[in-house]
């Protein structure tokens, strides 16, 4: 098959390691489903995440990446049950295999989940890691519930717009925050309110909150926990968060693929409640160029790759 292949990671965040070209079909395992890929999506930053082995630590080799994409099943695993060949599907997949940059990917079908009906294999691609990071960092790990406050740092990006809808359709009273230029867009997205993150003491404008979601990190990570009241949290997808209050959770993690959520997060796309963000579309044979221009041109939302 064609695929998109990343052989080491140096040069522009590793981009310059990937090479378009001619890789081994893969094989599905038992519990795997054969995926053909329609659309593919990646984060811009995945190339230097420590995942170039397996699971067992040995090296995998040159690595395909974008961890989420959308497509139709071809074959499945020895016992693989609950998919048929033909379905349309999507989701994430374990970041210590190959990924979606590629014709085919063989993925756990516990991973898939039915792709919505309501959108294309395009915006579908787009969806699965924001709305399972989302997902499990409001309500897994922030414990979220109606009539709260949150704040959601990045409310203008691919992962925190669509936490703004996720928390808006949960009854929270949601406070998005970024750059000026992200406004009307977390706005549009669902926020109720907008902090501009480039004001000074962006802190105190939301008053005492119950969460804080944050995907940006750094300095506006390190000043969110003074935004908790008592008995709330600071969820990132960052960095561990660091504070000395003991009155609230602190909690970091990485987002699990976890197909029974996609199925609900599925549900809510079709209902209307979850629109994805698609910012630009490339081809799977310019994968380096979508990656390059994702990580800097200020891209709003996925960039998604077709074959
Ligand atoms: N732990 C996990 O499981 C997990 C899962 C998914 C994603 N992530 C991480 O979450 C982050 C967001 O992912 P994404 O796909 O949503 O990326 P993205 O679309 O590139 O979003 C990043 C957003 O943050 C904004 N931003 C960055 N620094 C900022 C600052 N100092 N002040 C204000 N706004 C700032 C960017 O605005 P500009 O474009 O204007 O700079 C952009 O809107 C990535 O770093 C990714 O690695 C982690």
């Amino acid at each position: 098959m064609r695929a998109v292949r990343s052989h080491t990671p140096e040069g522009f965040e590793g981009i310059e390691s990937l090479v378009y070209e001619e890789a081994p079909d893969p094989q599905p395992a038992i519990g795997d489903a054969l995926v053909q890929v329609r659309a593919a999506s990646f984060t811009p930053t995945e190339l230097t995440w420590p995942l170039r082995t397996d699971r067992a630590g040995h090296e995998r080799g040159p690595i395909i990446p974008a961890h989420e994409g959308s497509g139709v099943v071809v074959a499945l695993g020895y016992g693989t049950a609950g998919l048929s060949p033909g379905d349309e599907v999507y989701g994430l997949i374990d970041g210590y295999r190959d990924g979606w940059a590629a014709e085919y990917v063989a993925i756990e079908a516990r991973s898939l989940a039915p792709k919505p009906a309501t959108v294309d294999f395009v915006e579908a691609a787009a969806i699965p890691q924001a709305g399972l990071t989302s997902w499990q960092a409001l309500f897994d790990h922030g414990h979220l519930e109606s009539g709260q406050t949150v704040v959601i740092h990045g409310a203008g990006s691919g992962v925190g717009a669509v936490g703004v809808q996720l928390a808006r359709w949960a009854g929270a009273h949601v406070v998005g925050t970024g750059r000026a230029s992200a406004r009307q867009r977390a706005l549009d997205f669902g926020a109720d309110e907008f902090v501009d993150l480039e004001q000074d003491g962006w802190e105190k404008a939301a008053g005492q909150v119950d969460l804080v979601y944050d995907a940006i990190g750094g300095d506006v990570l390190a000043r969110s926990p003074a935004m908790v009241k008592p008995g709330g949290a600071v969820v990132s997808v960052m960095a561990p968060p660091q504070t000395d209050r003991d009155d609230i959770r602190t909690v970091h993690f990485v987002r699990d693929a976890n197909g029974a959520q996609l199925r609900e997060i599925t549900r809510l796309v079709d209902e209307g409640i979850v629109r994805p963000q698609v910012g630009a579309v490339y081809p799977l044979a310019e994968a380096r160029e979508a990656f390059m221009a994702k990580s800097a041109q200020h891209i709003p939302g996925k960039v998604v790759l077709t074959t």
